[in-house]
C-alpha cells in the first residue's frame, strides 16, 4: 500500500451480500458519497431483480426511508448486480455482508455460526481481487473469523494476477454493523458509534475516511480485530439480557400486582440502567439475538468456561419460556381450551417497521395456538401469506376450522367472530384500534391479549371488551 499517504481515498467498493444489512448499509453509503461506485452483488437473482424493480414496493426488504434512498442513487453510483467476479475485480475496498447463521449440523450444530457463506465469499475475493484490496468483515462472526479469512486470502495472494501482473494484498478489517430494523436508515445516518477493528492503521484510516463524511470522528472506534468481532457479540448479548430481564419481572409483577411500565419507567430513569430496550413483549425476536448468543455459548464452552455459557444460556431460556408462557396465557383466559376457537393476531413480524418475521414470537406463540386446536386469523401490515405459510410449515386455510389459520387483510377482518384479538408486534396501527366497531363483529365475551402493552386498552374495556396486558393483568 501506498504509505505516503495515511489513508487510500476508496473509489469503487464491493458489498457481498444485498441482504438486511447490504442493502442499506451500501444505499447509506452511496447517498453521502456521490464519488463512489458502490456494486452491491447476491448470487440470488431474485433478490437482485427485486432491488432494480421500478416498482419500490417491490424491494427485498421493507425499511423505512429505503425507498427514497434507492430513487435518488440506483443506477447513478449504487447498483445490484449478480456479476460477483467483474464487481470483486474492479473494487479496492470490499464489505462481506453475507448470512451466518447457526450450524445446522455437523461440528457444533445448534450453537456454532455456520461460516459457509463468509468461506465461499472470501475464496470469491481470493480468486478474483486485482492488486491491493482492503477486505471489511461486515457480517456478525465469531472471535477470530478474521483470522480464517486471511488465510483464506492469503492462499492466493502469493498470485500474480493474469491480467494484471501485479501481486495481490489484501488488509482485513472487522467492522460489525450495529443497526436494527425498523430504524436501520436511522441508524446507518446517526449511529452511536462506528467500530473499526484491524491492525493496518493504513487500512483502518481508509475506511474511518469513508464514515467520517457523516458521522464525527470522535464516534469512530480503532480497536484490535478481536475486540470488534467481541464487542459485537456482547452488544447483542448485553441487549438480549435486558429484555429477558424485563420479561421475567413481567412475570412477577403479574402475580403481585405490580405494573411492569411503572417498573420499567423507575429503573430506568436511574443513569446507569437507562431508559431504553426495558419495553416487555412477548420475547425477543429477529435474526441475531439467538444465533449470536447460541454463538457466544459456543464460544465459552469452546474455551472451557462452562459458568459463563450458562449464564449466557439463560437469557435464551427466558426467552423461549415467555413465548410459552403468552400461548398458556391465551389458552387460560378463553377458559382452558382453544378448540375451535377463533383468535385474531395481529403482527406477525418480529417487531414493527420490518417485513422480517426471522425467530419472531408469532411464529412460536402461533405454533403453540395452532396445536391446541385454534383457528387463527393473522394480519400484519408488511408479511405476505406466502412468508407466513413457510413460517408456520402450514398453508392458509380457506375457512374457520380447528388447528388452522387464515390470512386477514386488515384488522375488521381478522377480528370478525374472533374470540380473542392477540397484539404480537407493536406496529401503529393498533394503537388506534377502533374498539366500539371492533366489539360488535366479535364473539362474546371478547378478549384483548396485548402482549406490547400499546392499546388502548380503556377504550376497549368501556365497551366490554375483558382485558389482559402482559406484566400488568392477571
Ligand atoms: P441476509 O440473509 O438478509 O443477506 C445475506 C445475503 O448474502 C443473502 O442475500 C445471500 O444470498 C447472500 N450471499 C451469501 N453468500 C454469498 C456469496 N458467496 N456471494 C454473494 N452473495 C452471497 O442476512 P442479513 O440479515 O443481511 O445479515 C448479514 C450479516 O449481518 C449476518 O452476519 C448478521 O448477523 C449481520 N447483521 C444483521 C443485522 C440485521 O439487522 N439483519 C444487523 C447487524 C448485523
Ligand atoms: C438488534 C440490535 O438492536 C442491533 O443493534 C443489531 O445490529 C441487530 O440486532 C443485529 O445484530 O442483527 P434488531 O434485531 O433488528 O436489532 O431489532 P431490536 O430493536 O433489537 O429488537 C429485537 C427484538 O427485541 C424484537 O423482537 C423487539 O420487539 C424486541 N424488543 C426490543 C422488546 O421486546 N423490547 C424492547 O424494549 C426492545
Amino acid at each position: 500500500m501506498n504509505n505516503n499517504k495515511t489513508f487510500l481515498k476508496i473509489k469503487n467498493i464491493c458489498c457481498v451480500g444485498a441482504g438486511y444489512v447490504g442493502g442499506p448499509t451500501m444505499a447509506l453509503i452511496a447517498s453521502k458519497c456521490h464519488d463512489i461506485k458502490i456494486n452491491v452483488v447476491d448470487l440470488n437473482q431474485e433478490r437482485i431483480n427485486q432491488w432494480n424493480s421500478d416498482d419500490l414496493s417491490n424491494l427485498p426488504i421493507y425499511e423505512p426511508g429505503l425507498d427514497l434512498i434507492i430513487k435518488k442513487c440506483r443506477n447513478k453510483n449504487l447498483f445490484f448486480t449478480t456479476d460477483v467476479h467483474k464487481s470483486i475485480a474492479e473494487a479496492d475496498m470490499i464489505f462481506l455482508a453475507v448470512n451466518t447463521p447457526t450450524k445446522s449440523k455437523g461440528i457444533g450444530a445448534g450453537q456454532a455460526s455456520d461460516l459457509k457463506w463468509i468461506e465461499a465469499s472470501a475464496k470469491q475475493v481470493a480468486d478474483h481481487a486485482v492488486g491491493t484490496t482492503i477486505v471489511v468483515e461486515k457480517s456478525t462472526v465469531p472471535v477470530r473469523t478474521a483470522e480464517t479469512i486471511k488465510q483464506i486470502l492469503n492462499l492466493s495472494s502469493n498470485n500474480i494476477n493474469k491480467n494484471q501482473k501485479k501481486l495481490k494484498k489484501f488488509s482485513v478489517l472487522s467492522n460489525p454493523e450495529f443497526l436494527s430494523e425498523g430504524s436501520a436508515i436511522d441508524d446507518l445516518e446517526n449511529p452511536d458509534r462506528i467500530l473499526i477493528g484491524g491492525e493496518d492503521l493504513f487500512a483502518i484510516e481508509s475506511l474511518a475516511n469513508i464514515y467520517k463524511r457523516w458521522v464525527d470522528d470522535k464516534k469512530i472506534i480503532r480497536t484490535n480485530l478481536w475486540s470488534s468481532e467481541l464487542s459485537k457479540l456482547t452488544a447483542n448479548a448485553f441487549l438480549a439480557q435486558r429484555l429477558s430481564s424485563i420479561n421475567s419481572i413481567a412475570a412477577l409483577c403479574e402475580s403481585t400486582g405490580a405494573d411492569v411500565n411503572e417498573v420499567s419507567k423507575a429503573i430506568g430513569l436511574d443513569s446507569r440502567i437507562g431508559e431504553k430496550f426495558l419495553q416487555s413483549g412477548p420475547g425477543f425476536g429477529g435474526s441475531c439475538f439467538k444465533k449470536d448468543i447460541l454463538n457466544l455459548i459456543y464460544l465459552c464452552n469452546f474455551y472451557g468456561l462452562n459458568e459463563v455459557a450458562n449464564y449466557w444460556k439463560s437469557v435464551l431460556d427466558i426467552n423461549s419460556w415467555t413465548q410459552d408462557r403468552i400461548s398458556r396465557e391465551i389458552v387460560f383466559k378463553l377458559f382452558g381450551t382453544v378448540i375451535g376457537k377463533k383468535i385474531a393476531i395481529l403482527g406477525f413480524s418480529f417487531k414493527a417497521n420490518t417485513n422480517d418475521t426471522r425467530e419472531s414470537p408469532s411464529i412460536k406463540i402461533c405454533k403453540n395456538l395452532i396445536e391446541e386446536g385454534a383457528c387463527l386469523s393473522i394480519y400484519d401490515p408488511k408479511v405476505e401469506k406466502k412468508q407466513i405459510e413457510s413460517d408456520l410449515g402450514l398453508n392458509c386455510s380457506n375457512e374457520v376450522k380447528i388447528s388452522s389459520w387464515i390470512f386477514a387483510n386488515n384488522i375488521f377482518e381478522a377480528a370478525k367472530n374472533a374470540d380473542a384479538i392477540v397484539i404480537l408486534t407493536e406496529w401503529h396501527e393498533f394503537r388506534y384500534i377502533e374498539w366500539e366497531k371492533i366489539y360488535k363483529i366479535m364473539r362474546k365475551p371478547s378478549w384483548l391479549i396485548d402482549t406490547r402493552n400499546i392499546a388502548n386498552y380503556k377504550k376497549a374495556e368501556s365497551f366490554g371488551i375483558k382485558i389482559w396486558r402482559i406484566g400488568i393483568d392477571k
